[in-house]
């Protein structure tokens, strides 16, 4: 079976975006490969300094994986920071990077047009400790969205320079984007981002929910009138969950005209609740049951050491510190 692996920061209420081009992919691979999914809590410390948010932010993203069907025993669900092993490998890569590869990272770069103030080293350093997590797995594939691509090249970059300085160490392993799923796009019309506060949230009340799914940003064309499917986000958001049918539904009513924003909002909304509800049913029955998740996390943690510690070892023979 392929091998795969992925991360994603505990940096706050995941979103359709994080459901659509991550966590449910993660998820519906789980029979035909054989994963590693982390919950990237040395990531987020580039972003959070409050320890419990944190901690409860990892915790909660744990249980939203559970809750979408993650199967623990065909999925290795594990924390980041369990395995120190991962810092140890970014500390040896780092000393073999160089200072320009990182320089022409876009999140980097991005970062420094906007004028972040103050950044810190582990920002710029992100995707060395990116390249470690993926390499002590010697993963087939790593799933992620268009924006993480360049980082897995990293990855590729830095196992390549590896290889070459110690003989053939790490497979490489390819980004593995799908190209159905592209951005998901916000109430704003922006990309959908926590930074942007422009989200739909998985596990929100109902009322965030309503509210969300009224805020989506349409045209002013009047009721009456028809409307264009193509460029209404309400209209796509609403057949990334809707069958064939109920799509060609919709939009034969968009192109007919005399149904409003307003009414295809309500129809995404209650497709949202049809569609989520099992899951949001889900999450709670798993968040009333603590100790199972942490023992999940455990569980995953021992299982993925077996994996890292032998190419941990591997490499520090090879580097000469053992
Ligand atoms: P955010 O931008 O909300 O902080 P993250 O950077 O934490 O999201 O992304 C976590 C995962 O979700 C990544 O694999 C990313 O590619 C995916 N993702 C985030 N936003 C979107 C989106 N709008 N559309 C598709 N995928 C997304
Ligand atoms: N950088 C990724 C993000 O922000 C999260 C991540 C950390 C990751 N390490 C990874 C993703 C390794 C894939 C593989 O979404």
């Amino acid at each position: 079976m392929p091998r795969i692996l992925s991360g994603i920061q505990p940096s706050g209420q995941p979103h359709l975006g994080n459901f659509l081009g991550a966590m449910q992919r993660h998820v519906k691979n789980q029979d035909q490969n054989e994963s590693f999914i982390f919950l990237a809590n040395y990531h987020a410390l580039t972003t959070i300094r409050d320890s419990q948010k944190l901690r409860d932010l990892t915790r909660e993203l744990a249980i939203d994986y559970l809750a979408i069907g993650l199967d623990p025993n065909k999925i290795t669900l594990f924390r980041q920071s369990d395995l120190p092993e991962h810092t140890e490998l970014a500390w040896i890569f780092s000393c073999l990077t160089s200072l320009g590869l990182l320089e022409r990272c876009h999140a980097w770069k991005d970062a420094m047009a906007k004028g972040k103030k103050d950044p810190s080293v582990g920002l710029f350093t992100y995707p060395v400790l990116m390249a470690a997590d993926i390499l002590i797995y010697k993963p087939n594939f790593v799933p992620v969205g268009k924006d993480q691509k360049q980082h897995v090249e990293v990855a590729r970059d830095i196992a390549e320079r590896f290889n070459y300085l110690y003989k053939e160490t790490f497979p490489l392993p390819e980004p593995d984007i799908t190209v159905e799923i592209e951005t998901i796009i916000g109430t704003d019309g922006e990309k959908m981002s926590k930074s942007y506060n422009n989200t739909i949230s998985l596990f929100g009340s109902d009322e965030q929910l309503e509210k969300e799914v009224l805020s989506i940003k349409t045209d002013s064309t009047p009721l009456e009138d028809s409307k264009n499917p193509k460029t209404c986000n309400v209209f796509k958001l609403y057949s990334y969950f809707a069958n064939d049918d109920e799509i060609s539904d919709l939009r034969d009513k968009y192109l007919t005209g005399g149904f409003g924003y307003g009414d295809a909002k309500k129809l995404l909304l209650k497709k949202l609740h049809t569609v989520l509800d099992p899951y949001r049913e889900k999450r709670v029955e798993i968040a009333g049951k603590l100790d199972y998740v942490e023992e999940v996390l455990l569980d995953g943690a021992r299982r993925a050491r077996k994996v890292a510690r032998k190419t941990l070892d591997e490499v520090r023979v090879k580097v000469g510190l053992q």
